[in-house]
């Protein structure tokens, strides 16, 4: 397992398509799972849940996804529909986090909506620390409500990320990052 600070200040996403198998145990999808909950949550209300897609049930959304492309896209070709089936099935296995940010008396849907992208991206980091690659997507079946509905979310509940998981096919070149100058002052300026 790579130190922390190491993993933090090198990790970088794959696309879902570089993700191979085998993916996680078992036992390591808990240890995700567990880590992806643990993080600040004002008010402990759980704002946040995961949907586990793993062998053929990703076919079986990726089902829901062709259909709702091909009713948007009735000039969809055959080809254009099978590779809408196979979107989660690029990586062996796909964890969908769900913000079920509402309304509180007290708490800002606002700081809800933020701890679902702290889960996003704790899931991120444990797949990293298992020594897996991962991917946070949403693409545009995240966004749609035919595909929400056959995925069992909630009227109020959205996507916060299809976090992509598997064995990353090396060590990836690094992007720019914004020089920190740029985005952080001291106050007062
Ligand atoms: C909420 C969210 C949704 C994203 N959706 C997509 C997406 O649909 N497609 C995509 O190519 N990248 C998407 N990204 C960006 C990737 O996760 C990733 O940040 C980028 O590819 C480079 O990341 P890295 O700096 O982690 O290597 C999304 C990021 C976030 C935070």
């Amino acid at each position: 397992m790579p130190d922390a600070l190491k993993l933090l200040t090198t990790r970088r996403s794959f696309k879902p398509i570089e993700l191979s198998g085998p993916g996680p145990s078992a036992a390591e999808i808990d240890t995700l799972l567990t880590v992806a909950s643990r993080v600040p949550d004002h008010g402990k209300l759980v704002p946040w849940r995961f949907i586990v897609f793993e062998g053929e049930a990703r076919r079986a959304a990726g089902a829901a996804i062709a259909a709702a492309f091909r009713a948007k896209h009735p000039e969809a070709t055959a080809e254009q529909a099978e590779a809408e089936r196979e979107r989660l099935t690029r990586a062996p296995l796909v964890i969908a986090v769900v913000s079920r940010a509402a309304p509180h008396v007290k708490i800002p849907e606002w700081e809800q909506v933020l701890s679902a992208g702290a889960a996003a991206m704790n899931l991120v980091l444990a797949a990293n620390a298992l020594g897996y690659g991962a991917s946070w997507i949403t693409e545009w079946y995240a966004y749609d409500r035919a595909v929400l509905d056959a995925l069992g979310l909630r009227p109020h509940e959205r996507i916060a990320g299809f976090v992509h998981i598997g064995r990353p096919p090396g060590v990836p070149e690094d992007r720019p990052r914004p020089p920190l100058a740029e985005i952080a002052t001291r106050f007062p300026q």
